[in-house]
């Protein structure tokens, strides 16, 4: 039987609770949600296939609860567990930090033995710097949404990634 996915997110205006929430709903059995700012990260342990949203914040800042449960996280031993990453991130507002929380995420994973799955490509965005750029600078190191700038591209962003990351997870 294929592994659950835990979900965690944590958001501050909802963007990111909603996409969360529409992941979800395109696989339900097999999801679980978790908001990071009700629970902490204690539950990633349950799982051994892990979806992470995180939204940039304050020029190129973590968002706040993630902020707040990031040692919780260092702690974290997630030696084995596979996990694919979204970010939100405004590339219009904040070309210069675009989406720079998905790379400190990622940075901050690679210490605690996670296999980090499915990178997404840069065509389609317009920003000046991102630390979510993976090492060959033309992809992401997870799915980039943009709710204030791209927000017509995103459920077709979605239906492309979630399927890129059940494989990653199933393999
Ligand atoms: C004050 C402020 C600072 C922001 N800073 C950044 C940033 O540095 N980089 C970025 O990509 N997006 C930035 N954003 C955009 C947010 O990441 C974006 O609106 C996101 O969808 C918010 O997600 P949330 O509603 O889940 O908190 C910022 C937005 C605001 C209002």
């Amino acid at each position: 039987m294929a592994a659950k996915i835990g979900l965690f997110y944590a958001s501050t205006t909802g963007n990111t609770e909603q996409i969360a929430d529409q992941i979800a709903a395109m696989l339900p059995a097999r999801i679980s949600l978790h908001d990071i700012a009700v629970e902490g990260v204690a539950a990633m342990s349950q799982y051994s296939c892990l979806i992470m949203g995180i939204p940039t914040w304050d020029f190129g800042e973590l968002q706040e609860d993630w902020d707040e449960h990031w040692d919780a996280l260092a702690a974290q031993d997630l030696g084995g567990k596979r996990v694919a990453l979204f970010g939100l991130g405004d590339q219009l507002g904040y070309g210069e930090w675009f989406q720079d929380a998905m790379g400190l995420l990622y940075q901050q994973l690679q210490t605690s033995g996670a296999e980090v799955v499915v990178t997404w490509p840069v065509e389609g965005y317009q920003f000046e710097a991102s630390r979510a750029l993976a090492e060959d600078g033309r992809h992401f190191v997870g799915l980039a949404l943009d709710e204030d700038g791209q927000h017509g591209e995103t459920e077709e962003r979605l239906q492309t990634w979630l399927p890129q990351v059940v494989t990653a997870f199933d393999a």
